[in-house]
């Protein structure tokens, strides 16, 4: 056992954020439409009513931002490219302006020490790959590996880790069958077209990947949230093995098997017309790392889906329950033997009431972070093989369906001014990323 507080050397600390959620869209830079964009304007999706025009302005503010990191002390920076910036119609032309920005800010933490971990889609498809059928049409995986060999291509020399999709389970569900995010569909059809697209996509671009920078990393990025029976009933564990099939199946054992879960698939009825031959083969070429985001669990009661009585919760209503993120890593560890694991998101929305000296005080969201961290600790102690953690989010940002009403940032972004002021949490990160071991909570 190690000291139970501190982190094996080399373990990274960084924090993520996505292209959508941060960037704005400044004219200088140039892009095209994302479904995002058009969704925004859609009445009644976005709870507050806002849109990505301005988010945290991080395209002009760029360099700022990569201060922040820096003076934060972390290593490591996760972050997306727009495909619609730097292919505004999705495929052809390529919007040079569009890709110079990513240029500059991965030079940009380069000189500050900080390695660059670049998403190629976390959510923002162009909206005319949309208008053609979006991820229910098998083009749009091509598409997809046609972009990232120009981004590759140009950022390749720099980059050390390329992460492919960002949670493919969340645009496949919550794009295509509940509709909740964008581009706003309700068909579970669409919704299993969509997600063996997505997969086919993830190991065309990888194909790229590896030929344009063989010596780079090639991971993808899946959330899980295991889900638990509420009681031992007959129905309520019938349920929970569909959930579990669905949500923190369906990605992963294609990618380290070659095949969907069979039990799900004839659950959901799906008669897989979409996989084609050699489709299996090109998923599931082994990845280098895995990266994990992980928020909550699910209970799972065929009667009633409420979370027990008492169960601490975040300003998602999310549950608090660290333990599941270590039984999360060993059972990933056990079932698929990946080669490296890293913690890609995890973090919380909180209230963010109290000020302190005009920063934010945020001791819930500490505490969150440290439960988490102490079950990636558990996790490492048990042999999985963590190479580090990045923390959701830098920044406050434009949290989806959600609007910006719910923060997740340790560093507050205030609405008026978008100014930047890191919360107590960040400053506790920073304490750990420079020591390597948990400081104290309180
Ligand atoms: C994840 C997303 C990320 C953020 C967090 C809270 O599902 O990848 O963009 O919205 O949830």
């Amino acid at each position: 056992m190690t000291d139970s507080a501190s982190f094996p050397d080399g373990f990274f600390f960084g924090a993520a954020t996505s292209s959508f959620q941060i960037e704005g869209r400044s004219p200088d830079v140039g892009q095209g439409e994302s479904i995002w964009d058009t969704f925004c304007a859609e009445p009644g999706r976005i709870a507050d009513g806002s849109n990505g025009h301005v988010a945290c302005d991080h395209v002009t503010r760029w360099q700022e931002d990569v201060d922040l990191i820096a003076a934060l002390n972390l290593s490591t920076y996760r972050f997306s490219i727009a495909w619609p910036r730097v292919i505004p119609e999705g495929r052809g032309r390529v919007n040079v302006t569009g890709l110079d920005f990513y240029d500059r800010l991965v030079d940009g933490l380069l000189a500050k020490g900080i390695r660059p971990v670049p998403t190629l889609y976390h959510w923002d498809l162009p909206q005319t790959l949309e208008d053609e059928g979006g991820w229910v049409h098998r083009d749009t995986a091509y598409a997809f590996a046609d972009y990232t060999e120009v981004v590759v291509e140009r950022l390749g020399d720099r980059i050390e880790t390329w992460v492919t999709l960002n949670e493919p389970y969340v645009s496949a569900s919550h794009g295509y069958v509940s509709g909740e995010h964008a581009p706003g569909h309700t068909s579970l059809a669409m919704g299993l077209a969509a997600a063996h697209h997505l997969l086919l996509g993830h190991g065309l671009a990888a194909e790229r990947i590896r030929s344009l920078a063989p010596n780079a990393d090639l991971g993808i990025v899946l959330n899980f949230t295991p889900a638990e029976p509420a009681t031992d009933s007959p129905a309520d564990i019938a349920l929970t093995k569909v959930t579990n099939g669905w949500e923190n199946e369906w990605y992963i054992d294609p990618l380290c098997r070659g095949a969907y879960p069979a039990e799900t698939v004839e659950a959901l009825g799906w008669a897989q017309d979409e996989v084609l031959d050699g489709d299996m083969d090109i998923i599931s070429a082994p990845i280098d790392i895995l990266g994990v985001n992980f928020y909550t669990r699910a209970v799972i009661s065929g009667v009633d889906q409420g979370l027990p009585f008492d169960a601490p919760k975040t300003a998602m209503g999310w549950e608090i329950h660290e333990e599941s993120l270590e039984h999360l890593l060993v059972w990933l560890d056990e079932t698929y033997a990946l080669p490296k694991i890293m913690i890609t998101e995890n973090g919380a929305a909180m209230p963010d009431m109290t000020r302190v000296d005009g920063r934010v005080h945020d001791p819930d969201r500490i505490l969150y972070l440290d439960g988490h961290l102490r079950s990636v600790l558990r996790a490492i102690d048990a042999g999985v093989p963590m190479v580090g953690y990045f923390a959701w989010s830098l920044l406050d940002n434009f949290e989806w369906a959600h609007g910006y009403a719910k923060r997740f940032g340790i560093v507050e972004v205030v609405p008026e001014t978008l100014e930047r002021i890191p919360k107590s949490s960040a400053l506790w990160f920073a304490e750990l990323a420079k020591t390597g071991t948990l400081p104290p909570v309180a």
